[in-house]
């Protein structure tokens, strides 16, 4: 097995990218990130006369990702050296490939095995958006893209029964199977979903929400981004009315939620798009007013809340 011991990380990087042109898995043995804990990558931890670079095993989990792999459990080889194998992911295993239209996003499809609200990357920043909105006061609350109604399922675990059945909850998709699921899920008299296309927001007549939330869909095909993200504002905020906008930064592949937008003709994470329509809405917001924060990783999270709050 290859042994990496003071070698930068670039070498490691290109030698790892040979050898998966022609393995689906890799093994090397390092120094044991356990001996040198608190030091930062790259520096030096002499271990009976071997100088080795220290790398935590976050910057080794980090390769695998950048390399389209997973990480597997690492194995203790000697007193002071562990095996680090990486399993390439299979590529194809995406939702991001299917031509369904509706469906796409359906009970049937790969995009259904996804649960967002386990991923660290995704529930932390969502949670922290949420909070800041103070979710528990909203009384009207509408969900664009709701799919099967995981990003309500958390606003009711957060919540006390009492405050949670105080707040209407209104979820779109125009993906019939999905909206079917989330109607089971929530068969509470304060949820209400309606499968329809969020471009024709007006002939529901919904009337205005507290809290508009939209993860992962306004930047959809067959969307109007702007013109729809502006009439939001306009039509179906109330004064003291909050958003929460999700906007991925990540691709759903091999069971990995991986790091960085794709976008058409480039082989690698572009997100000149991602920026772009962010800070459209971020400028937009704060022109009307809104005290607008970004954050989050694999999804980037805008939370506008009015400046002049009035009770
Ligand atoms: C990437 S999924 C995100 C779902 C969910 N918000 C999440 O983050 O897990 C996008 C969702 O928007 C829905 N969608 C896309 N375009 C739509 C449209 N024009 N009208 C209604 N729903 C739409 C899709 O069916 C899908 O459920």
């Amino acid at each position: 097995m290859t042994t990496f011991t003071s070698e930068p990380l670039s070498d490691i990087l290109a030698w790892a990218h040979e050898m998966l042109k022609e393995n689906t898995t890799l093994s090397f043995e390092v120094l044991n990130p356990d001996i040198g804990r608190g030091s930062y990558a790259g520096e030096s931890v002499t271990i009976d006369k071997t100088a080795y670079i220290y790398r935590s095993y976050k910057a080794w989990s980090d390769l695998g990702e950048i390399l389209f792999c997973r990480m597997l459990t690492p194995k203790i080889i000697s007193k002071h050296t562990v095996q680090i194998t990486y399993e390439k992911l299979d590529l194809s295993d995406s939702f991001h490939h299917s031509d369904a239209k509706e469906e796409k996003y359906g009970t049937q499809s790969r995009f259904a095995a996804i649960h967002k609200n386990e991923e660290p990357a995704f529930l932390s920043p969502y949670l922290r958006a949420l909070r800041s909105v103070k979710v528990g006061t909203k009384k009207r609350i509408l969900n664009l893209g709701i799919n099967t109604g995981d990003e309500f399922d958390l606003i009711r675990q957060i919540l006390s029964e009492e405050e949670y059945r105080t707040i209407e909850l209104v979820g779109i998709d125009h993906c019939a199977s999905a909206i079917e699921q989330a109607r089971d899920r929530f068969n509470e008299e304060n949820a209400t979903f309606y499968v329809h296309d969020i471009n024709d927001l007006a002939s529901l007549d919904l009337g205005r929400f507290d809290l508009i939330i939209t993860i992962g869909t306004l930047q959809s095909p067959g969307i109007e981004f702007k013109p729809l993200f502006m009439k939001l504002v306009q039509e179906h905020l109330t004064p003291n009315g909050a958003l929460i906008l999700g906007f991925p930064n990540c691709r759903w592949m091999g069971g990995e939620m991986i790091y960085g937008a794709k976008a058409p003709n480039y082989p690698y994470s572009e997100m000149t798009l991602l920026y772009k329509d962010v800070y459209y809405c971020k400028k937009y917001l704060q022109q009307k007013k809104f005290r607008v924060t970004l954050t989050g990783k694999g999804y980037v999270f805008l939370t506008g809340t009015r400046i002049h709050f009035f009770p």
